[in-house]
């Protein structure tokens, strides 16, 4: 049975299923909301908090779209549909506000990394992050992990979002990634150093959205730009 809720984006107002993320209600009143760890596949991780939105008459503070559904917002006093913002000050301070912590370990080696060009890290910096960093201390470094002969790592680069450890779980099916440690310490690893048995592994490498998993048999070959767009046919 269907719960259809208005409620109002930015100024338009949409009817979406009760059930939907903010962040799912937002596509489609046609508004693009950032995003690292969301991916409509998988579950919600909500971890790393890039989605951020203003609920007007909510709490005072930036809530997590891919955590929070349409039902779970109030009407206003008269009964008018829930609004949310999501190009509002508290917003873009918010965004900018994580974009600073994401840039505090990871390092700032792309022109090195395979990645470049088709990073989202480096997207959203460049679309919703500050031009400085008022981080003066070391940055953390990681071990690298040997995932077989299809994904490459770099570790340092690792954002902790959890898409490739809930990807492998959930779709792929093998229990051999997960996350050990918290804040600093958090890092991605194989259990028991592991490789992967899947052989969906290859698709982790175009799920993380920075150059902490990029493809070794592919390594330094070429740059996204360089590359012609063909259209083809799946055999
Ligand atoms: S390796 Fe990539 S996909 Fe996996 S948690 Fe880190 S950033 Fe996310
Ligand atoms: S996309 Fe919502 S917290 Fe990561």
């Amino acid at each position: 049975m269907s719960d259809l809720r208005k409620v109002i984006i930015d100024e338009t107002e949409v009817e979406v299923d009760g059930a939907m993320t903010l962040i799912q209600a937002c596509e489609e009143a046609g508004v693009e909301i950032p995003r690292f760890c969301y991916h409509e596949r998988l579950s919600i991780a909500g971890n790393c908090r890039m989605c951020l939105v203003e609920v007007v008459g909510g709490p005072p503070k930036p809530a997590a779209s891919c955590a929070m559904q349409v039902r779970d917002l109030r009407p206003g006093p008269e009964g008018q549909p829930p609004v949310v913002k999501t190009n509002s000050p508290m917003v873009k301070k918010a965004r900018e506000g994580v974009m600073e912590f994401m840039l505090i370990n990871h390092p700032l080696d792309c022109p090195i990394c395979d990645q470049g060009g088709e990073c989202d890290l480096q997207d959203q910096a460049m679309a919703y992050g500050l031009s400085g960093s008022r981080f003066t201390e070391a940055k953390r470094a990681v071990d690298n992990l040997d995932l077989g002969p299809l994904v490459s790592t770099e570790m340092t680069r690792c954002i902790s979002c959890t898409r490739c450890v809930r990807f492998t779980t959930e779709i792929a099916g093998i229990a051999q990634m997960g996350q050990t440690g918290r804040g600093e310490d958090a890092e991605i690893t194989s259990y028991l150093n592991q490789t992967l048995d899947s052989n969906l592994q290859g698709n982790i490498i175009d799920l993380c959205p920075v150059g902490a998993l990029t493809s070794k048999p592919y390594a330094f070959t070429a740059r996204p730009w360089e590359l012609t767009k063909t259209e083809t046919i799946d055999v």
